[in-house]
This record gives structure tokens, sequence and C-alpha cells, in this order.
């Protein structure tokens, strides 16, 4: 079975994530690709559809909505898992708001959507320029300020426990 992972990142910690759950992919025999999506060209080839975005300024990376758009008739043929890496999730009652307000609901309509779920992410306030300092600052829709969250929340442990729920699922169908 041929799986496609693609990610949209600004600062790596998406693409992070991604080859991380290539790797547990690989572990169990799947066959993996793993891609920004600003490069993938044909999804085609590929029976499983993973994708994960960092949120910025309350949703999807433009190019994740990009890449959705411009694939959507492709897509809606393959199971497709959606992850966005965010850090409202680390709030009370984050998770929830993640789901319902960061998702671009509207593109998802029409897809075999399998799986959503919110990862916590990674924010490192020493490498983010004035401008994104900024507009995370102005428009960050949680109850307290971003810079709480300078560091590297990322889950493995729970990512890991996402993908073998992936795995299990789509070999049950296979
Ligand atoms: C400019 C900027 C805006 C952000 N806006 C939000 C936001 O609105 N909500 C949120 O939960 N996280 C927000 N984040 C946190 C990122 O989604 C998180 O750090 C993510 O892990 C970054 O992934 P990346 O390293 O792949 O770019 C923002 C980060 C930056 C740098």
């Amino acid at each position: 079975m041929n799986i496609l992972i693609g990610y949209a990142s600004a600062h790596g910690s998406t693409a992070e994530i991604a080859e991380f759950m290539s790797g547990i992919f690989n572990e169990r025999g799947f066959k993996v690709t793993v891609a920004s999506v600003e490069t993938i060209k044909l999804i085609g080839p590929y029976d499983v559809v993973i994708l994960g975005t960092a949120i910025h300024a309350g949703t999807w990376l433009p190019k994740m909505v990009d890449f959705v758009t411009a694939f959507h008739d492709a897509l809606a043929d393959k199971p497709l898992y959606l992850w966005v890496n965010c850090i409202r999730v680390l709030e009370a009652h984050g998770y929830d708001h993640v789901i319902e307000y960061y998702m671009v609901h509207d593109l998802l309509k029409g897809l075999d959507v399998r799986e959503i779920t919110a990862f916590a992410g990674k924010l490192d306030l020493q490498r983010v320029d004035w401008n994104e300092r900024w507009t995370l600052a102005a428009r960050y829709d949680g109850t307290t300020w971003p810079s709480n969250f300078d560091g590297d929340f990322r889950d493995w442990d729970k990512i890991r426990t996402w993908c073998e729920k992936i795995a299990a699922s789509v070999s049950a169908q296979a």
C-alpha cells in the first residue's frame, strides 16, 4: 500500500512530524512518500493520503489551502487523514476550538475524510521574524499570550498512536 504524507510547514516542525510519521508507516511495511505540498504534482499513485499543516492566524497555511483546492477532485477518491499542528490545543478547551474553527471545513466537503486531529506544535520565538511575531500576537485567538507557548510541545507518543490507528485501519480495509 502506497501512502502520501503531504505537509505545509513554515518553520519545520510540521515537516519533522511528517518524517516521523513516515518512519512509523515504513516500520509496518507501507511504501511512503513524504513531500511538502507545493512540490506534489500527482496523487493518482497513492492509496491513502495524510495531510498536515501548521496553523497561522487561526487557519491552515495558504499552501495547504492551495493544494487541497488544486487537487480536490483527485483527493475525493482517496481515504484522507488530516492533522494540524498548533499551540491553541494547549489551552483549556483548545482541542475542540481548533477542530471547529481552524479547519477549512468548506474545502473538506466532498472528500473522504476518515480522521481529523490536532497536535501541539513547536514555537521558537527566537526564530520567527518581527512581522510574524506581530501577526501571532495580534491574531492568536487564545485566552493567554502566545509567548507563554515558546517551546517544543510535540507529543511524539500521541503522534505515534494516531499513525498506528491509521495503519491498522487501512490494513483492515486492504
Ligand atoms: C506567525 C505565526 C502565527 C501563528 N498563529 C497561530 C494561531 O493562530 N493559533 C495557534 O494555535 N498556533 C499558531 N501558531 C503556532 C504554530 O502553528 C505552531 O508553532 C506550529 O507548530 C508551527 O509549525 P511549523 O514549524 O511547521 O511552521 C503560529 C505561529 C506563527 C509563527
